[in-house]
């Protein structure tokens, strides 16, 4: 049930009022959107009160769901005024009398606005807030809020550690789980409106008639949630449809060739989103291949969905072998002097940092410096880099640091969260995506807290200026309980868990360290893989000299993509923020420390805090016992352990292979490793 759990009020006091407020319900219009609120109502009510929320035409405690055009217009005018402030998707509630009798009224201007006002209502209700005299209007910051999953045909799933892929391609069309809804009612719970189906790494089977039957099954059970379907398109598929023998996006014939598979597709799914696409990126097919650029590509899908006012989202993450000197610069390098060039239906979508979905990152350059075009952030949700699904880790508080770091592109204050709700350069098109965490792990995430992120992904998609702790909080409350005593120091743990992860794996801007190629577990030592930039040794440059990246003007000159005052203030270690110290700077071993002390002694510590943070979230867990079911609470318990053996474990390994280069001693607090 994720965090619709629903659970029985059981405060009677708290019970009364709801049920004075709420004693019937009149549904306006006829949908199968407004069918789906009154059900999440029916569903709701019945778990809170133990009773059925019975249909009413009038009287008092009347709660009416309609969109504005259904409403009478004694109700419509009373809210006249508020439709000014809300978009297509936002609602508004509130509480009413009408000829003496207490109402509360749910209105939008579609039908999946209604929707949306629905879950906000029974949230108050999941949060214990008084709803006797309600007046709220809301509405979404960023248009296009998509899950992006990494899922194969074959079911498994790219990155994923909960399961196999939730999408059983083998029985669609025919066999509609009811998983299936259950995942629409949780997005829409939450707002999100799209998800693409497939991996980015795509597989051009996806758009074969066949699978086109599959898709249009699934996104009928997500229509009337308001989730639209995207998939990933693999740019080389009209080369393997057997149909043409280039992909040149220049080519009539492949330019033809997507017209008719968009037109396929949207005779089958009306309200089909578009495109996902990776191209020329770790091995995946694209318009580079031809003599191309990013923008021939872009376009020409681009045209192809515009009459359907589909959309396409071209992703920014590529990365040379050949030009080894800095990963971190290339897509930066490659995409801003395109700025201006894309058609209005694309969407470039941008990873957080400019490396890859690291513990820490500072914000993509990216970010800013493209001011004539749409640009999507994209967020990992499925812990790659972070420990899996064995980690417990609350991203949500990782999202809001990049969406809260200012670029100054346009002086002081012009925020990431500016840039991608549009509201910095006047876009229209806007859009975040989240890669998915989601599988057939009974409780979606395979951890249980893996829940928040997907959770807290939802809400700042919703909302980018939203404060993570608040998140936090009402996803306890709605996961697990009302109780103080285990909301405050839950909340407390979650938000301190992403520091956490970052002091046992990478402290002091340290990234990319982790194993192979599986990215599991400390790999500071790695420096076989086939391509220079996939190695650790890449990242750190540990040598007796001292540590860390130089991308200031003696080394990469990276930092030259940031906008000042950004660019001068990290040029200097002095005043680069420590947390991204060993991003920017390569500096020696005894490198003097804002708090005296030396690189070395800090770097250690910071990584036996780490562990330390994890003892802490054991404790604290410990203590909860009480207040949640014996297998959630096992489960995490268990779970906590590895958390905990495998910061130590990171500290071990990462400590004890800088030391051979450092050659110092390891500071008293810190455990000598075994
Ligand atoms: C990372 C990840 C890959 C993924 C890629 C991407 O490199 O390890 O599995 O395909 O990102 O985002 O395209």
């Amino acid at each position: 049930n994720l965090w619709l759990q629903y659970d029985k009020i059981e405060d009677s006091d708290l019970k009364q009022s709801y049920l004075k407020s709420v004693k019937g319900i009149k549904v306006l219009g006829n949908s199968k959107t407004l069918e789906a609120s009154r059900e999440e109502l029916s569903k709701a009510y019945n778990s809170f009160f133990n009773q059925e929320l019975e249909t009413a035409d009038s009287g008092d405690g009347l709660l009416i769901l309609a969109n504005i055009d259904q409403l009478p217009a004694n109700l419509s005018n009373s809210v006249k005024p508020d439709l000014e402030n809300i978009n297509s998707e936002g609602y508004i509630i509130k509480s009413a009398t009408q000829d003496g009798n207490k109402t509360i009224l749910i209105t939008a201007k579609t039908d999946i606005g209604v929707l949306y006002g629905t879950f906000r209502l029974i949230k108050e209700m999941q949060l214990h807030n008084d709803i006797s005299n309600l007046a709220i209007i809301d509405s979404p910051k960023i248009q296009k809020r998509v899950l992006n999953h990494w899922d194969n045909l074959d079911r498994t799933v790219e990155r994923g550690y909960a399961g196999f892929s939730i999408w059983d391609w083998h029985l669609l069309p025919d066999l509609i789980k009811p998983e299936y809804t259950d995942y629409a009612r949780a997005n829409a719970s939450i707002g999100i409106n799209g998800t693409v189906l497939t991996n980015v790494n795509a597989n051009s089977l996806i758009l074969t008639e066949q699978y086109i039957e599959k898709v249009k099954a699934l996104a009928e059970v997500f229509r009337p949630y308001g989730i639209q379907v995207y998939l990933t398109a693999r740019f080389s598929a009209p080369m393997e449809s057997g149909d043409v023998d280039t992909a040149d996006p220049l080519n009539a014939q492949v330019k033809q060739w997507w017209k008719d598979k968009a037109d396929e597709i949207y005779a089958e799914i009306p309200d089909f989103g578009g495109f996902l696409v990776k191209a020329n990126s770790e091995g995946q097919p694209g318009p580079n291949n031809y003599d191309r650029t990013h923008v021939d590509g872009a376009n020409m899908l681009a045209e192809a969905v515009a009459p359907h006012d589909g959309i396409v989202m071209w992703r920014a993450f590529v990365y040379s072998e050949h030009d080894p000197e800095d990963r971190a610069k290339q897509a930066y390098s490659e995409f801003v002097p395109f700025d201006g060039q894309f058609k209005k239906n694309v969407l470039v979508q941008v990873k957080n940092g400019a490396i890859d979905f690291q513990p820490r990152e500072p914000f993509h350059p990216i970010f800013g410096a493209m001011p004539n075009t749409p640009l999507m952030m994209e967020f990992q949700i499925t812990q790659e880099y972070l420990g899996f699904a064995s980690h417990l880790v609350f991203l949500p508080k990782l999202f809001e640091e990049t969406l809260d770091e200012d670029t100054y592109v346009n002086g002081e204050n012009s925020t990431v969260a500016k840039v991608i709700d549009g509201s910095l350069s006047n876009k229209k098109l806007t859009g975040i995506a989240g890669v998915a965490n989601i599988g057939t792990a009974k409780n979606w995430t395979g951890h249980p807290f893996g829940q928040s992120s997907w959770y807290g992904f939802g809400r700042l998609a919703w909302d980018p200026y939203l404060d993570s702790e608040r998140i936090a909080e009402e996803w306890l409350k709605m996961t697990f309980t009302n109780e103080e005593e285990f909301v405050d120091p839950m909340t407390d743990l979650l938000i301190k868990s992403r520091e956490a992860v970052v002091k046992y794996m990478t402290p002091l801007g340290l990234h990319h360290i982790m194993n192979t190629n599986h990215h599991y577990g400390p790999g500071p030592w790695v420096s076989n893989l086939s391509r220079p930039e996939w190695n650790p040794v890449y990242y750190h440059k540990a040598d007796e000299e001292g540590i860390g990246f130089d991308r200031t003007i003696s080394g990469s000159d990276a930092l030259a993509q940031y906008a000042d005052p950004i660019a001068q203030q990290y040029s200097s270690p002095e005043t680069t923020p420590e947390k991204y110290l060993l991003w920017f700077h390569h500096l020696p071993w005894d490198y003097q420390m804002d708090n005296g002390e030396t690189l070395w002694h800090n770097l250690a510590t910071t990584y036996q805090e780490g562990v330390e943070d994890v003892e802490e979230m054991v404790e604290t867990w410990n203590n909860m016992e009480e207040y949640v079911d014996e297998e959630r609470f096992k489960k995490v318990s268990m779970l906590l352990q590895i958390q905990l053996k495998e910061a130590k474990w990171w500290r071990n390994a990462c400590l004890s292979y800088f030391q051979q280069f450092s050659d110092m001693e390891l500071p008293e607090s810190v455990p000598q490793p075994e």
